[in-house]
């Protein structure tokens, strides 16, 4: 039996009320963030969090984030030190998670965490999620809305193309504009890097004056569920090329020649919100061989070379 295909909401008050009542519900809706599409549920509710995994077709011991409206209702789950106070005042509404010991009585589902004693929180800056949650009124539990280790969606039709017939609706709320997923960081005495994101971490070191300790270090906690596999596109993906052979796709950066161009002003910006949208346009072509151009590993091209690593890595 096909599974129902995935109602599009518009962005209307109307519809972004359909999907609040839906969440209410205990469905899946997914919606844009500036970083990228996530795949929503309510955090409290045990049985749609496990949807998402369902969904996702992802292992369960991956936990996930809480999407919530203000730095106010983030303190009702977690709590913040003086690290994720000024963190959150320097870059929330805006592309960064925070991983902080999770209150007791959050009510947040035990899924959501893996049963860690810490959850990773977000306040996003996108107009759509914001009058979604001020419409639900909770916390919203949301990975990327696409299939577990493929590429994230950064468009409602990239959303749609991966999960047709596994999710009730998705708001179409256009292109991400950042495009990368957010930088997450573990708070404490010794703030950590857990992941790359639309933040450089180099402006989280200048807001805290103080180097971030890095996942190379021994010292810090690892992010649990960040699989070696994962962002991939169909085709295989070699790194750092300089040219292209006879069969490879070039996907390029700076001023190289190719259709599919990251930033030829070699603008990190603008490739990182450009890259998701092109290994999905690869995909749609079946490239089955896709080389990349260097990409420089300062500000975003570090979120960037780690998408790109995991995006080559050997798969299962
Ligand atoms: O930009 C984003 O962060 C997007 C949008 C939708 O907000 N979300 C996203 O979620 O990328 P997801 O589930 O694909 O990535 C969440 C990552 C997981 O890989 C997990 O390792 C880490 O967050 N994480 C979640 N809870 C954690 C915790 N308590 N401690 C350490 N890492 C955690
Ligand atoms: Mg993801």
């Amino acid at each position: 039996m096909k599974a129902k295909s995935l109602q599009i909401l518009s962005t209307s008050a109307q519809e972004i009320g359909t999907a609040a009542s839906l969440l209410e519900q205990g469905k899946l809706v997914a919606f844009p963030t500036e970083t990228v599409y996530g795949l929503g549920a309510d955090a409290r509710n045990d049985g749609a969090v496990a949807s998402i995994f369902a969904a996702k077709g992802r292992p369960s011991f991956n936990p996930l984030i809480v999407h919530v409206a203000t730095s106010d209702v983030a303190a009702r789950y977690v709590e913040f030190d003086d690290v994720a106070a000024r963190l959150a005042s320097a870059f929330w509404p805006g592309a960064l998670t925070l991983v902080l010991p999770l209150r007791p009585q959050s009510g947040i589902s035990k899924l959501v965490t893996a049963g860690l004693a810490t959850l990773a929180v977000r306040v996003p800056d996108h107009p759509v999620v914001q009058s979604l949650l001020a419409a639900f009124d909770g916390p919203i539990a949301a990975p990327s809305a696409n299939p577990s280790g493929r590429v994230s969606p950064t468009t409602a039709a990239h959303v749609r193309s991966g999960l047709d017939g596994r999710i009730d609706a998705v708001v179409d709320g256009g292109a991400c504009n950042v495009g990368v997923e957010s930088t997450i960081i573990s708070c404490g005495p010794q703030p950590a890097l857990l992941r790359a994101g639309g933040i450089p971490a180099e402006a989280i070191e200048a807001a805290l004056g103080a180097p971030l300790l890095r996942t190379s270090d021994p010292a810090t906690p690892q992010s649990p569920g960040q699989l070696a596999s994962h962002y991939a596109p169909s085709g295989a993906v070699r790194l750092n090329a300089r040219d292209c052979k006879g069969d490879e796709v070039l996907l390029g950066f700076g001023s190289v020649e190719t259709e599919f161009n990251l930033s030829k002003s070699g603008n990190l910006i603008e490739a990182a919100a450009n890259l998701f949208e092109m290994l999905h346009r690869l995909d749609a072509l079946g490239a089955k061989k896709i080389a990349i151009s260097p990409i420089p590993d300062h500000g975003l091209g570090a979120a960037i070379n780690d998408r790109l690593r995991r995006a080559a890595a050997p798969r299962e």
